[in-house]
């Protein structure tokens, strides 16, 4: 029987739904937190990349995920080509309106209604009797339904939970309304094989299991989330939940360039079809790094810097002979550029504008302005612009609209003769201030500058820099950690030269830190 899904209407057998939870489960998870401006971003990139649906936040957790919700679902939710927008709730009443209320301005939305079905969970963590928890469900997915058509319902520690229940709990949702079951793999416990015995119980159990559509979401413990998500695909679900960069809670969520790569990849396997634009993939993988200041590792399949790199001398004869010898995918294909040598010091505003927007980059002309004036600055200082510096430039450029304080020049005495002395502008709320300090090496002296500037008492946990490309006269790419009373921001910067990179990585940390003052902290025991 095919599946006639309020979202999506009559569902061909052989697609899949691709829901990213990277603005949920994956910005939950410890130093990966977004600020509003950064999730909007983040939402545009997602919907450009076709995803079809968008968990966009926890609403209940505290008032900045609900205000980061409703903003998705008044900006992206309005755009045509808009995905639907879910937003995650317990099983509790003020949950589910709170996630109602959040994505009601979206032209397609979602709730996504959660509650632990494992004799683990219920007895130690619920504290709830198995009739409690499957009245709850009915209740939570009945009321979820008065907000929308499209309710999903989420067994939370689903792979651990006996048959007999987890049948039981999912006829119950089904009942109530729900038109989406998921089975999470919530502590990345289960082997491919448990996920096909599993969902192939549930379909052939469940009445009513094949009028919706049933989903995975696997955590990444034991390395087996994308595993796990084709196993589940063979028996039968057509949702596949994951993040990009496959970030998340502990070792991680399913990442989504994986699976949607293995699918198309391995059609003749796997064969199904999804909306997802396969050459947008690494511009989201690289936002997404620049963002949270957490590079990929270089090993990391299909966006990480060595996926399509051939050291082996025998496997860089093959790949010149045939790239199919050592090439399964065609790098193109995932948005590595095939030849990334791109612009230099005379190339005008024109060609530079072209190729970001080959690059996937729509910037507002004051931005394109302000990257234009850097991208020259850099060509006079760099021999050659790669796509990596252009993406680093304009990522960089991006972030810094609507801050507080923002970077304007430093003059730097350094060396081994004296202290070092930072000599740093920079414009706070609209007017421009100036400091004078000393310190221990450049970066000390900098950053003395910036508390002279703008007093505070947050610590620096980390600081660290890398090279967005090969050479000398790479561009710095700097991470900064700042702390204050148990809140943790990570800041970007990056610069030809290293100090202000350093310098910006700061004041972008600080900036995030005032967004943070403003935000209450999140009720306990809400992570899933
Ligand atoms: O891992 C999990 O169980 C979750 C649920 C909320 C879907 O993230
Ligand atoms: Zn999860």
């Amino acid at each position: 029987m095919s599946i006639n899904h309020p979202s999506f209407g009559k569902l061909d057998d052989d697609r899949i739904i691709i829901f990213d939870t990277t603005l949920r489960d994956g910005e939950q998870s410890p130093g990966f937190s977004m600020n509003l401006h950064e999730k909007i971003r983040m939402a545009e990139a997602l919907t450009e990349l076709g995803i079809d649906v968008m968990e966009a936040g926890f609403p209940i957790a505290s008032p900045g995920d609900f205000e980061s919700v409703l903003e998705i679902a008044k900006s992206v939710g309005q755009r045509d080509d808009t995905p639907v927008i879910c937003g995650l709730a317990r099983s509790g009443r003020e949950d589910i309106l709170r996630a109602a209320d959040a994505v009601r301005p979206a032209k397609r939305k979602r709730i996504h209604s959660f509650l632990s079905t494992s004799p683990l969970h219920m007895k130690y963590k619920l504290r709830m009797e198995p009739d409690e928890v499957l009245q709850a469900v009915t209740d939570s997915v009945t009321l979820a339904r008065q907000h929308t058509d499209d309710v999903e319902w989420s067994a939370e520690d689903g792979t651990r939970t006996e048959d007999d229940f987890l049948c039981r709990c999912v006829e119950a949702a089904i009942k109530a309304g729900a038109t989406t079951i998921n089975i999470p793999d919530t502590v990345g416990y289960a082997l491919p094989e448990d996920m096909e015995r599993i969902f192939t119980m549930v379909k052939t159990r469940v009445p009513g299991a094949d009028r919706i559509v049933l989903s995975t979401h696997n955590h990444n413990d034991l390395g087996l989330a994308v595993a796990n998500t084709l196993a589940a695909i063979k028996a039968g679900v057509r949702q596949v939940e994951a993040t990009i960069n496959g970030i998340g809670e502990r070792a991680g969520n399913a990442s989504l360039e994986e699976a949607i790569m293995a699918i198309k990849t391995r059609h003749d396997a796997v064969p199904f079809k999804n909306n997802i634009n396969t050459k947008q993939i690494l511009r989201l993988s690289k936002m997404l790094s620049t963002i949270t200041g957490f590079d990929v590792q270089p090993n990391k399949a299909i966006v990480g810097r060595n996926a399509f790199a051939h050291e082996a001398g025998i496997h860089q004869d093959g790949v010149l002979k045939h790239a199919g010898t050592y090439e399964i995918m065609l790098p193109e294909d995932v948005g590595w550029a095939k030849n990334s040598l791109v612009l230099g010091k005379h190339s005008g505003r024109a060609a530079f504008r072209d190729r970001l927007d080959q690059l996937g980059y729509k910037v507002g002309q004051n931005q394109l302005n302000d990257a234009f004036r850097r991208f020259k600055d850099l060509a006079d200082r760099k021999k050659v612009v790669f796509d990596e510096d252009l993406i680093a430039l304009v990522d960089d450029e991006v972030m810094r609209d609507h801050e507080r304080i923002r970077f304007v020049s430093l003059d730097l005495y350094a060396g081994s003769k004296r202290p070092a002395k930072a000599e740093l502008e920079l414009e706070v709320d609209g007017t421009v201030r100036t400091a004078t300090a000393t310190g221990n090496g450049p970066v000390d002296a900098t950053f003395n500058a910036i508390q002279a500037i703008f007093p505070h008492n947050a610590n620096l946990v980390l600081f660290s820099v890398g090279a967005v490309t090969e050479g000398t006269d790479a561009q710095a790419k700097t991470t900064v950690r700042l702390e204050e009373n148990g809140k943790m921001v990570d800041g970007q910067g990056a610069d030809a030269d290293t100090i202000v990179a350093s310098a910006r990585a700061y004041i972008h940390a600080l900036n995030k830190l005032l967004v943070k003052r403003e935000r209450t902290e999140p009720p306990q025991a809400l992570s899933a």
